[in-house]
């Protein structure tokens, strides 16, 4: 089927308090994982393909795209392309034109003022062009003198009213939060703070997106879904399993040189453990 409208998924997903998983793709080999495994997990997707995942593939990003969009139409399931963390303009424009319905423009390392004069800039702009737009907020700067902590800073906290005033004034579609994940942990063991997400669930309108949701263990992930979170991003849980697949592939097999040996290997734990965390954060497992 042709790719799906982000904005549809997450909000077909927050109607039945569900959530759907975004992937990040770094290769095709990933596309491939994780189209296969929420063929099989019966699931709809995202492939989110970050800011640098593009600055890997030398400032390309139609190739990757195109693979992606290529993977996603014979799949029986609905999945959805969606440019992640992106901090450019240019990177940002280039999204329509290579099939993406949705951004997430990341300006959340920029004091208040100028984090929703950019942020808003660019809602309008995606909005011109069909887009979807994910923002974030994180912890506004001046505690402990300290500049703003965006959305997946260990420690950052999202204030309920903030976030209210972040998305009247710039007009976004959904909003990353923090809530006490942060990103690239390669243990399981964040505690979110679920009462702070139901105040948040309860100020806003918009559909919350969990980022660094790798170190999230299964049962913080089902309660964060269950306490409104419809969008949760993983990339570090692939890279894991990847790497340690191929790792131990080329220890066991120290002569070989076909690379589709390992990359095998590698797209297989991708696909194990895409195929694991689906039915978790589709809420249909556990
Ligand atoms: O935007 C992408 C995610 O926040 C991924 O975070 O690599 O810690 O799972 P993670
Ligand atoms: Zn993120």
């Amino acid at each position: 089927m042709p790719l799906a409208a982000t904005g549809g998924l997450v909000a077909r997903a927050a109607a039945r308090h569900g959530a759907v998983a975004a992937f990040n793709v770094i290769t095709l080999e990933h596309v491939e994982a994780v189209v296969s495994a929420a063929e099989t997990a019966g699931t709809a997707v995202i492939l989110q393909v970050s800011e640098n995942a593009v600055r890997f593939h030398g400032g390309r990003l139609a190739p990757l795209a195109a693979a992606a969009v290529r993977c996603a139409e014979p799949s029986t399931v609905p999945v959805a392309l969606h440019l992640d963390h992106v901090k450019t303009g240019v990177l940002l424009r280039q999204a329509a034109e290579c099939g993406f319905s949705s951004v997430m423009y990341d300006a959340a390392h920029l004091p208040y003022a100028e984090n929703v004069a950019a942020t808003r800039e660019a809602a309008v702009w995606a909005h011109g062009a069909g887009l979807w737009l994910e923002a974030e907020l994180g912890e506004v700067g001046g505690k402990d003198g300290r500049g703003p902590l965006d959305a997946h800073a260990p420690g950052a906290r999202t204030d309920p009213g903030e976030a209210r005033r972040f998305v009247e004034e710039t007009g976004v579609d959904a909003l990353a939060v923090a809530v006490g994940s942060s990103h690239a942990m390669t243990s399981r063991d964040a505690r979110l703070d679920h009462d702070l997400l139901a105040a948040l669930h309860a100020a806003l309108d918009v559909p919350l997106v969990l980022h660094g949701s790798s170190g999230v263990p299964d049962d913080e992930l089902r309660r964060a879904v269950h306490g409104g979170i419809a969008k949760v991003n993983i990339g570090t849980a692939l890279s894991i399993a990847m790497t340690t697949a191929v790792r131990s592939h080329l220890a066991a097999d120290e002569r070989g040189v076909d690379p589709r040996a390992y990359l095998a290997a590698g797209r297989g734990a991708i696909t194990e453990a895409a195929g694991r965390l689906l039915p978790v954060v589709a809420g249909t497992a556990g």
